[in-house]
Parts: structure tokens; sequence; C-alpha cells
């Protein structure tokens, strides 16, 4: 959805796929540099690796069943028969570099939900043993500074608006492209992207916005993430996080 170069996120999106194995179940990130992996998953089924995935968006079974991925749902993926989630390979708006306060050196927190598919990916990146994010480096920041994604039930939207303003933010309605009206989620909500200016602790702001009555799910993913693939234009860093 944002910023750096395409090249950067196919490194990115490859060099995490490169962690699966055969058997692996791998839960499909939304955006375009997960698109990338998406992309290389299949070409490694095609080449004979087995592996499943399990989407996080309309948009991401869609690219997953185009290359020959087969998928699962969650609920199937991680019920008591299921197989669970080995790694979720995911994108991200802002990544927070560990250079800012030390709750988010702890966390490697993100800003996610750019593309509206927050609250299946957070569930599904919270489900997987391994949480990836493929980045390049304009997503790379010292301390979160971007509007935060958070989905709202339609009913709840002007009441969750009140609440977002008490806690300091600017919430602004996200309003669609290419019709008049808002952005509708794959559930059938509303998203309300925040201002909050710099978050210097994105584990309390997410604790704030999970409390709020209407929230479905808000965009701060604060100790998820494993590892930190960030192509650039000559290879791929990995930080452990
Ligand atoms: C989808 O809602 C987001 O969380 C994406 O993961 C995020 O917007 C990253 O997208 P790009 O890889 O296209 O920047």
């Amino acid at each position: 959805t944002s910023g750096g170069s395409d090249e950067a996120k196919r490194r990115a999106g490859e060099s995490a796929v490169e962690a699966v194995t055969d058997g692996e179940v791998v839960g499909l990130g939304t955006g375009s540099t997960a698109a990338h992996a998406i992309r290389r998953l299949g070409d490694r089924i095609d080449a004979g690796l087995d592996a499943r995935g399990v989407p996080t968006s309309f948009a991401s079974r869609e690219l997953a069943v185009e290359n020959g991925i087969p998928c699962l749902d969650l609920p199937e993926a991680i019920g008591p028969d299921g197989p669970g989630i080995d790694l979720a390979v995911d994108g991200a708006d802002q990544v927070a570099t560990g250079e800012g306060p030390a709750d988010a050196v702890a966390g490697g927190a993100l800003i996610k939900g750019g593309g509206a598919a927050h609250a299946r990916e957070k569930l599904v990146d919270a489900a997987a043993d391994r949480f990836l994010v493929v980045a390049d480096p304009s997503k790379e920041s010292p301390r979160l500074d971007r509007s935060v994604p958070v989905e709202v039930l339609p009913a709840g939207r002007t009441a969750v608006a009140e609440a977002l303003r008490e806690l300091g933010g600017e919430p602004t309605l996200r309003r669609a492209e290419r019709k008049d009206g808002p952005v509708v989620t794959d559930n059938g909500n509303l998203v309300v992207d925040c201002a909050f200016g710099a978050i210097d602790a994105p584990a309390s702001l997410a604790a704030s916005l999970a409390s709020i009555p209407g929230v479905v799910e808000h965009g701060l993913f604060v100790g998820l993430a494993d590892e930190v693939h960030v192509g650039t234009e000559s290879g791929v860093r990995v930080d452990a996080v």
C-alpha cells in the first residue's frame, strides 16, 4: 500500500518463504509485499514443496488459489484436529526499529491495516508458531507515528470516534476510492484511521484501544513478530525481535 520499491518488497517476501519446509502450514498475509511471498510459495509448491496456506483476506485467498496453494480456513487450521499454523508471513505499514522507547524495542511493534485486513491478519499472525514480517526500508521508523487503523462495528462508529478522541486521537472514517461512501472490510465493518502522533507506549495504547466497545480490532501489533525481513536494493536483512 505504500512507499518502497517493488524489488525490495520482492526480496523480503521471497526471503521469508525460504523458511517454509515440507508439510508446513503458512499464514498468508495481505498487501503488496505479502503478495510476493504468496507467489513465491506457489512456485515452491509447483517445484514439489508440500505446504498449505491460511489466507488473511479475500485478496490473499484469491492470489493463493491463482498460484496453486491449497488453502485452509483459520478455524479448520487451529481446531482440535487441525494441523496448526507453523509460520505466518505478513507485511506491515510501519515497523519500530528498536531505537525508540523501551516498549517499542521489546515488542518489535508494528502498525498494520493499510489494506483494512488487520483483524484477520492479527488472528492468523498471532495463531502462528512464528510470525515473519516482510518489509522494505520505507516502513522502518524509530517509533511508530502513523495513523492506527481501527476496525469498527458500523453501529458503534460515533461512540468509538468519541472514545478515540478521549484517548488523544484524531479519528477519520476511511472512505472508498471508487464508491461514494466508506470502506467496508471483509468482515462487513468500517475502518477509522486514528492519528495519535508519535506513539511512545504501543502496548498500553493497544490495551486502551482493545477495551473500547465497538472496536473489532486495531492495527497495533505488539509482541507478535518474531523476525523482520527487510528487503533492500541489494539484499535482505533479517532481524530477530
Ligand atoms: C493490510 O491490511 C496491511 O496490514 C498490510 O499488511 C500492509 O498494508 C502492508 O502492505 P504493503 O506490503 O502493500 O505495503
